[in-house]
């Protein structure tokens, strides 16, 4: 995608595409770029934290289908775990959550009841991580906060991955994110940050991806 896009631009893609959210380009990128997802056919089992309002899980199953309604199918064996404080929206979904290949928990990702109900559904290829807290505008706090829900996704990525498996999660640059690098690092034989174009140029979010879980 060109950078001279406006960040507006995304948005109104997302609606053109059939997305509750422009944020499906970062994950499409960082797809595209690292592999995450296989082509249709071939089983997977993933797991999207933060997933509301879907569009990360729509793209997803999308592909695993091999498109918008997905008439070819989704892999019997693969299956797409999400979980959000928020339900999900309904509005380009097309009954694929309603499929037997998935499964939504509306819930705290930091709590036992929830980690239970998506560990018990693995293990999986893929852990991503879309979850942000709501901004309060104080950067320390936000960034505090973010630091703690990518701390919580990454027991996901340590408990709910088989080996070789990928991570990806989202976090607020400014906090103690050389330290969750070095943990990403002790589990995965890559880790690497990266900032998606579709990220907000003012957004001071980036990326994580633990590839290869040892
Ligand atoms: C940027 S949105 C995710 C967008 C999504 N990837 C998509 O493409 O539609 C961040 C989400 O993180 C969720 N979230 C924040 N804290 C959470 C928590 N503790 N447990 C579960 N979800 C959480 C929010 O409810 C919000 O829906």
């Amino acid at each position: 995608m060109a950078n001279y896009e406006k960040p507006d631009s995304w948005s109104l893609r997302a609606r053109k595409e059939a997305y509750p959210a422009r944020s499906v380009y970062k994950l499409k990128e960082m797809d595209e770029k690292f592999r995450l997802i296989p082509p249709l056919g071939r089983a997977f089992r993933a797991l999207d934290l933060g997933a509301a309002p879907g569009s990360w899980s729509l793209y997803t199953l999308r592909k695993l289908s091999g498109g918008r309604g997905g008439k070819a199918g989704i892999a019997e064996d693969s299956f797409l775990a999400a979980a959000d404080l928020s339900p999900l929206s309904r509005q380009y979904d097309r009954g694929l959550f309603d499929r037997e290949n998935f499964c939504f928990v509306r819930g705290d990702i930091r709590t036992e009841e929830t980690r239970n109900a998506l560990l018990s559904r693995g293990p999986y290829r893929l852990v991503m991580s879309d979850a942000a807290p709501a901004t309060m505008g104080n950067r320390q706090i936000d960034t505090l906060r973010s630091l703690e829900l990518a701390e919580a996704v990454l027991r996901y990525g340590e408990e709910g991955l088989e080996r070789g498996g990928s991570m990806v999660l989202k976090v607020f640059q400014g906090g103690d994110t050389a330290g969750l690098l070095k943990k990403i690092r002790e589990l995965f034989e890559t880790a690497r940050s990266f900032k998606p174009a579709a990220c907000r140029r003012e957004s001071f979010e980036t990326y994580y991806l633990g590839l290869g879980r040892r």
